[in-house]
């Protein structure tokens, strides 16, 4: 139900706030650009994989994010590779880069191994006392630990509890911030400040203190020994190749609290929404747990066997394609543009929507339906890079889309491996969106353990 306030910024913002998903999928079918009015601002709707290249990638140095959603968040994420901008961002991302590729992602796997393998375990003990799981909070939980152990190592084991305490409420603050038309700033006493200052205070001192021990320990030895290297290390014996410069204190800040906010919700969702189609496609489930058998023998795939799990690869390629996390997003005009007729003006803003893009029936057969078989390897649907937006595309695609991909694969095989899972509550489960897509309430799974070993 929109505010009193966002009816009297009026425009499309009443629309918009009171059935986003609805009337950005309607708006799409429209074709061409659409134009919408949130209150002062001019937004331009864009839907079409041409146009939408041009934004991304063509033009891409007559954007910025100085949109009001990014600005809701630079409170936490400061000056980091999501929200930053211009040569600035060019730096940053060319010197994060290496540490992101398949190969150094591959490394982290044997953490996300060992944290799946523990959620598992707790399934267990949830099925053997016939408790169901809430698979949104599980999830979110391993996705956080995964994220967090692959910056910091074993040095946050002191401080895991406080950052599991504080982090959810940083993340409700940010997402209450976004979705209110006004933005006061930190210091404000509003209701909002009250509980994110606290919270992002004490998060702050964890990782400007996780940084500090990290410099002293570098200071001693020459370099990270014996192959063990976290991504905060990484990041921060990174050199710019251009340069030679690396990153100072407070940008590795930045950089880190980018990555726990933007590396953990978004796997974490779209996990939940894998877990419900697998149970809407039982023969989905079985054809995976095969899948798995035949790869591993039954046992937990690891990093190596991935190759041989393409379906696994497939659902969650077409789990994201029905229920992007980032189902929304946008970028403001630096100067004037022409989107095929269309005349773009300096601060306008574009506005880009994967979950209608991923649902015009131009562009995809059947958009409703469930088929992963979109993703089979030389499939005419999935060669558009600019119609498949779950990681964005161009320059500024998700920077941790391989490590999402490999984490989901390695979450998600390991509990098929042990277990089968359907809803507790058959009653369907509608999207709701916010700064990530969620699920209109819990996937809670009743849980059979089906040992594939
Ligand atoms: C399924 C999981 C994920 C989804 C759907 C997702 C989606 C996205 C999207 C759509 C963007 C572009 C936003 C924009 O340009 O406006 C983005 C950027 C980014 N993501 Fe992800 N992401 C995921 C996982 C991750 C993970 C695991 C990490 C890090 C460990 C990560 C780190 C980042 C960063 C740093 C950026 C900014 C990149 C830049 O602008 O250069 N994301 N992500």
């Amino acid at each position: 139900m929109p505010s009193i306030l966002t009816r009297l910024i009026g425009g499309d913002l009443a629309a918009l706030t009171a059935d986003p998903l609805g009337e950005f999928v309607r708006r799409s079918r429209l074709g061409g650009v659409v134009p919408l009015k949130i209150g002062v601002a001019r937004g331009h709707l864009v839907s079409d994989p041409a146009l939408v290249r041009h934004v991304l990638l063509d033009n891409i140095d007559n954007y910025d994010k100085h949109t009001p959603a990014f600005d809701a968040v630079r409170v936490v994420l400061g000056n980091g590779m999501l929200t930053s901008g211009g040569s600035f961002w060019k730096r940053q991302r060319r010197i994060s880069q290496p540490a992101f590729h398949g190969e150094s992602v591959h490394h982290f796997a044997p953490i996300m191994s060992r944290l799946a393998s523990e959620t598992a375990d707790a399934w267990s003990r949830a099925a053997a006392a016939g408790e169901p799981v809430d698979a949104c909070t599980d999830m979110m939980k391993v996705t956080l630990r995964i994220v967090a152990e692959t910056l910091f190592g074993d040095d946050l084991a002191e401080s895991a509890a406080e950052v599991n305490r504080v982090f959810p409420v940083i993340l409700a603050c940010l997402a209450a911030r976004v979705s209110s038309p006004i933005r006061p700033p930190l210091w404000l006493p509003t209701a909002t400040n009250w509980r994110l200052r606290p919270a992002l205070q004490s998060l702050n001192s964890i990782v400007e203190g996780l940084i500090a021990t990290k410099r002293r320990r570098l200071a001693v030895r020459s370099g990270p020994q014996g192959g063990h290297r976290d991504l905060l290390t990484i990041l921060m014996l990174a050199r710019d190749a251009e340069t030679g410069e690396a990153m100072g204190d407070a940008q590795l800040r930045d950089e880190v609290m980018t990555l726990m906010i933007a590396g953990h919700e978004t796997t974490a969702n779209a996990l939940s929404w894998l877990w419900y189609l697998l149970d809407r496609h039982p023969d989905e489930q079985e054809r995976l747990r095969a899948e798995i058998i035949a790869a591993t023998g039954g046992s937990a795939p690891t990093v190596d066997d991935l190759p041989r799990l393409p379906r696994l690869k497939a659902v969650i390629q077409e789990t994201l394609r029905l229920y992007p996390p980032v189902w929304m997003f946008d970028r403001r005009a630096l100067g004037p543009d022409d989107l095929t007729g269309t005349k773009v003006a300096r601060g306008d803003l574009v506005i880009f929507c994967p979950y209608a893009i991923h649902r015009l029936p131009d562009l995809w057969s059947d958009p409703e339906a469930f088929r992963p078989e979109r993703f089979e390897a030389g499939r005419e649907e999935q060669k558009n890079k600019f119609a498949y937006l779950p990681f964005s595309a161009g320059p500024r695609t998700c920077i941790g889309n391989s490590f999402a991909m490999i984490e989901s694969q390695i979450i998600v095989g390991t509990l098929l491996s042990r277990f089968r899972a359907r809803l507790a509550d058959p009653a369907p489960i509608t999207p709701r969106p916010r700064v990530t897509l969620r699920t209109s309430r819990p996937v809670t799974l009743r849980l059979e353990q089906a040992p594939l070993a």
